[in-house]
């Protein structure tokens, strides 16, 4: 080859290598069914466990939801949500109130450890815990590529940049695009999921002040979803659309063109002749792209004992 293109395939090859670690793809593959051999029981402790908190609570599918959200956000989908390292920890960032679940996953680990010892990752279980709660709430089942490995650091610092109810629709969709994720994921993955919004339907806000505790007890829950809670659907999307959002971040959706663009072609009236995109089946493939988000794989992190501390 000669010099001049053996440049040109070293430059191409740095962007890509580049390109990659700029936006989060991730560096290793995970691969569908990655404990089918090693661990065949895995998947289905995960369900199980998932089911029967579900049985118990259905709020739980919601916040297993979120809790991969916020996982996958910070140092990428690696478990590092799942430490508990005190107040400079990533859990205790402002933007990590309320997430909620813990204890399913660390049931589910210890029963993994017990079954397949030093196998299964916690990062695996979070994004398989994701994957049974959408399924458990109606919505799309999807296979969920596994092989992450457990990150070893937690910082109530790395945990500033996340998504913030407060956020313009341009940052919103350049937080999300510096994570390798489109304008499309946004609002898909926002169509998954309560501050008053300034912009709140004037109707709406009474509604929610009425159900809110007067103690200011901040563990109570309002639906995000007002007229569909518990269920997986495209509500929310009209919900947003007719100024029903319950969430700053997900009224900016319509400050967009493009946003406002994608929300509507979600909407049932436009799919009524079955014309338009199928909001579960994309809702399925936005899950498994942010669950690639700066995945560890291989031989860099660790497999933890427990979810809650490193090794
Ligand atoms: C776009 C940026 C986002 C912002 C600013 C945001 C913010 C919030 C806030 C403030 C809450 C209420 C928390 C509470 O109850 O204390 C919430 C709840 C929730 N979020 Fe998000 N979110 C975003 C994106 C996402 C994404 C991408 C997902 C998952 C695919 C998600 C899933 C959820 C779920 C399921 C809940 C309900 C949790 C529960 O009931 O415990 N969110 N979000």
């Amino acid at each position: 080859m000669p010099v001049s293109n053996k440049l040109k395939a070293f430059a191409a090859a740095l962007f890509i290598v580049q390109a990659f670690s700029v936006f989060g793809v991730p560096r290793g593959q995970l691969q569908v069914g990655f404990y089918s051999q090693t661990c065949p029981a895995a998947e289905s402790i995960v369900r199980i466990a998932v089911q029967n908190a579900f049985s118990n609570d259905q709020q739980i599918a919601a916040r297993l939801l979120r809790l991969f959200f916020h996982d996958c956000f910070v140092e990428g989908c690696d478990g590092s949500i799942l430490l508990d390292n005190g107040s400079d920890g990533e859990r205790s960032a402002r933007g990590n109130a309320g997430l909620a679940g813990f204890e399913v996953i660390e049931n589910v680990k210890t029963q993994l450890e017990a079954t397949c010892p030093g196998l299964v990752s916690c990062a695996d279980i979070v994004a398989l815990a994701a994957r049974d709660a959408v399924v458990l709430s109606d919505g799309p089942p999807y296979e969920v590529p596994t092989g992450r490995r457990d990150g070893r650091v937690s910082s109530i610092s790395l945990a500033a940049n996340l998504p913030d109810v407060d956020d313009s629709i341009e940052l919103l969709k350049s937080k999300f695009r510096e994570k390798g994720l489109t304008d499309h994921d946004l609002v898909l993955l926002s169509g998954g999921k309560g501050d008053s919004d300034p912009a709140i339907n004037s109707q709406l806000l009474p509604q929610l002040q009425a159900k809110c505790p007067s103690n200011g007890d901040v563990d109570v829950r309002l639906p995000l979803d007002w007229t569909s809670e518990f269920k997986f659907d495209d509500q929310i999307f009209r919900n947003i659309k007719n100024g029903f959002a319950v969430i700053a971040s997900d009224a900016r959706l319509c400050d967009d063109k493009n946003t406002n663009k994608i929300l509507d072609s979600y909407i049932s009236f436009a799919r009524s002749s079955n014309i338009g995109p199928s909001f579960k089946a994309d809702f399925a493939e936005a899950m498994v792209r942010m669950g690639n988000i700066g995945v560890k794989t291989g031989s860099e992190g660790e497999i933890r004992q427990v979810c809650i501390s490193i090794n």
